[in-house]
């Protein structure tokens, strides 16, 4: 997969991406953050490239975090724009917006932020310690918000009743495609979802269309996504 593929179906296409986790510091040496690599979104990213788009990507930057490699020939369509917290990828990604066709939403965002993050390292104690978080910025809303006819693919991650909870995500959002997958099982033990190479899911269609995808890798789940919806 290497050379590109005679398909430039993505030709003339500029697609936001975000991608990757973000991050909230709790004080000057520690963080907290969840088990994304950004592996999907770095498959997502290099199958469109290969169909011809450009792809402005932003990453959330952590230990590990998966950047895309652009295929040979495709490098300068590819923009990586790294950044840590919600707020950060919500405002690089707005910036983005007006030169996009379309958005496809991988990051793993949290969802809540700490409060009141220390300026200095915090100092062991013998005491228990509770942390305030409170609500972090809903990325993709803002980008739904701010939208001028771009269309949009977001990603669930979930434990249980994935396709009830995918199909009421891409409603409430006002998505045109939302691929769900499961996560229960995390690294070694299971075969989809974060911090493995392959993944399994469903596709889902504001139209009511669904596709289930069987178990493949990230690589071969991305070019069945854009198949369906290049
Ligand atoms: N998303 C986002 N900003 C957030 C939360 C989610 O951009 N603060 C995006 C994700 O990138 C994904 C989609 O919204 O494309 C769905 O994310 P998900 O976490 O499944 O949705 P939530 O509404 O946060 O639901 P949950 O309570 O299950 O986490
Ligand atoms: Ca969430």
């Amino acid at each position: 997969r290497a050379l590109l593929p005679d398909r430039q179906d993505l030709a003339g296409q500029r697609i936001l991406m975000t991608a990757g986790p973000t991050t909230s510091a709790i004080d000057a040496v520690r963080y907290i953050t969840n088990h994304s690599t950004g592996r999907m979104g770095a498959a997502m990213a290099e199958e469109a490239l290969r169909r011809g788009a450009a792809v402005d990507y932003v990453l959330g930057m952590d230990k590990g975090v998966v950047r895309p490699v652009a295929p040979r020939g495709t490098q300068g369509r590819l923009r990586v724009i790294e950044v840590r917290t919600a707020e950060e990828m919500a405002a690089a990604a707005l910036q983005y917006l007006p030169l996009a066709q379309g958005v496809v939403a991988s990051a793993a965002v949290m969802d809540y932020a700490v409060a009141a993050p220390a300026a200095n390292k915090l100092k062991r104690a013998a005491a228990a310690i509770a942390l305030d978080l409170v609500p972090s910025q809903d990325v993709l809303g803002s980008l739904r918000q701010a939208a001028t006819g771009q269309w949009f693919l977001g990603f669930a991650a979930e434990t249980d009743d994935v396709e009830a909870h995918g199909r009421g995500k891409l409603e409430a959002k006002g998505l045109d495609y939302l691929f769900a997958n499961e996560v229960s099982r995390l690294g070694a033990a299971g075969q989809t979802g974060f911090a493995v190479g392959t993944n399994a899911g469903v596709l889902l269609g504001k139209d009511g269309s669904r596709h289930a995808l069987g178990l493949g890798s990230k690589a071969d789940i991305a070019r069945q996504i854009w198949d369906l919806i290049a």
